[in-house]
């Protein structure tokens, strides 16, 4: 069964084609970065219009890479949340207009589960498993039962990792998105110089908070009387030990909380996904950490950040469960439980 996915729930528009659920035929992508980059963040009304001008472009790029035509496609999987609305609403009309069109039928996927699916993908997955999403909106920790069962164990109470990353990026007066910049000058810094603690949320050992962290770094930059627009007192060649202390300690707050899940819940298997696990350094720090019984896997090269392979894969395995195509006023939704 061949699989036509659409993701546009930020800022990349991308189309793939996919076989039975993993053999990636074609993965488009088209990044908004540049786009994006004066604001130091998404801008949510420049990534809708942008999704509009770039979707029949990656369309057709996906087909052509795929070595297909229209008619070969059996299914078309799109996220439907959580996102942006204005910026899922254009895939998810997409959608819903080439299955109509195609006369072929569409399902609706829930993009942080496919972030998870992208871990899954290439392995034979085993179950109960832990299952982790580090990306630029989310931070979570869940028990895999099965595909598509799941029970929430811990969840940020504040900013998402990949948020925090490019927060503390702009503090240090590095561009949009900030992960692969702090992960470039941590490099050459001390990950020990700064002591930095993450948060430790009372009622769930698993919650994240990275708030505490972030005001840290701040303070560390600007001094103690320090807000968004006072003037940075950091020598430059502080900045690279600020970044290395700062990432070390957010990505051992995650090792730790990940192992600690496998423990309370007997679970020998870790997925992680998501846009933050582009990042050799935290699969660097889980190796040195990792008990010889427990496995941990992440997505393949091009299926950390957002994608629509991962969401094609997903797709395929949702409507072999349950075949029927979701009905045409289905919503788009900026918010959804995994
Ligand atoms: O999953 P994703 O593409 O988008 C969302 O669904 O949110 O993740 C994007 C996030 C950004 O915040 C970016 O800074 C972060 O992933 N990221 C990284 C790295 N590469 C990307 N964070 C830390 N280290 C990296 N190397
Ligand atoms: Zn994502």
């Amino acid at each position: 069964m061949l699989v036509l996915g659409i993701e546009t729930t930020c800022d990349e528009t991308a189309c793939a084609v996919v076989k039975s659920g993993n053999h990636i035929l074609s993965n488009i992508i088209a990044s908004q970065i540049g786009l994006h980059k004066d604001y130091g963040g998404v801008y949510p009304e420049l990534a809708s219009r942008s999704h509009v001008d770039n979707f029949i472009p990656v369309l057709k790029e996906s087909l052509k890479e795929a070595c297909i035509t229209a008619q070969d496609i059996n299914l078309i999987a799109v996220s439907k949340a959580p996102g942006l609305i204005g910026s899922i609403t254009i895939g998810l009309n997409a959608a819903k207009a080439l299955s109509l069109a195609w006369n072929i039928p569409y399902v609706g996927v829930n993009h942080v589960e496919a972030h998870l699916y992208a871990a899954m993908m290439h392995v034979n997955p085993t179950f109960p498993a832990i299952g982790v999403v580090l990306s630029g909106g989310h931070t979570f920790i869940v028990k895999i039962n099965a595909l598509g069962s799941y029970e929430m164990l811990g969840t940020t109470v504040d900013d998402a990792i990949g948020e925090s990353f490019d927060k503390v990026a702009l503090m240090l007066d590095l561009p949009y998105p900030g992960g692969p910049e702090i992960e470039k000058l941590a490099s050459q810094g001390d990950p020990l110089k700064y002591s930095f603690k993450a948060g430790f949320v009372k009622n769930n050992p698993l919650h994240f908070s990275f708030s505490g962290i972030k005001t840290n770094v701040l303070y560390a930059v600007k001094g103690d009387n320090a807000n968004k627009h006072s003037p940075t007192i950091l020598p430059e060649e502080e900045k690279k030990h600020l970044a290395a202390s700062f990432q070390h300690c957010v990505f051992m707050d995650v090792i730790r909380k990940t192992l600690k899940a496998c423990d309370l819940h007997g679970c020998k298997t870790i997925f992680l996904g998501g846009g933050v696990t582009q990042s050799q350094t935290i699969k660097n720090l889980f190796k040195k950490q990792l008990p010889p019984h427990i496995q941990v896997h992440y997505p393949k090269k091009g299926l950390s950040l957002d994608n629509a392979a991962m969401i094609a894969g997903l797709g395929y395995h949702l409507y072999q469960k349950n075949p029927i195509s979701d009905p045409l006023d289905m919503q788009a939704a900026p918010r959804m439980p995994i």
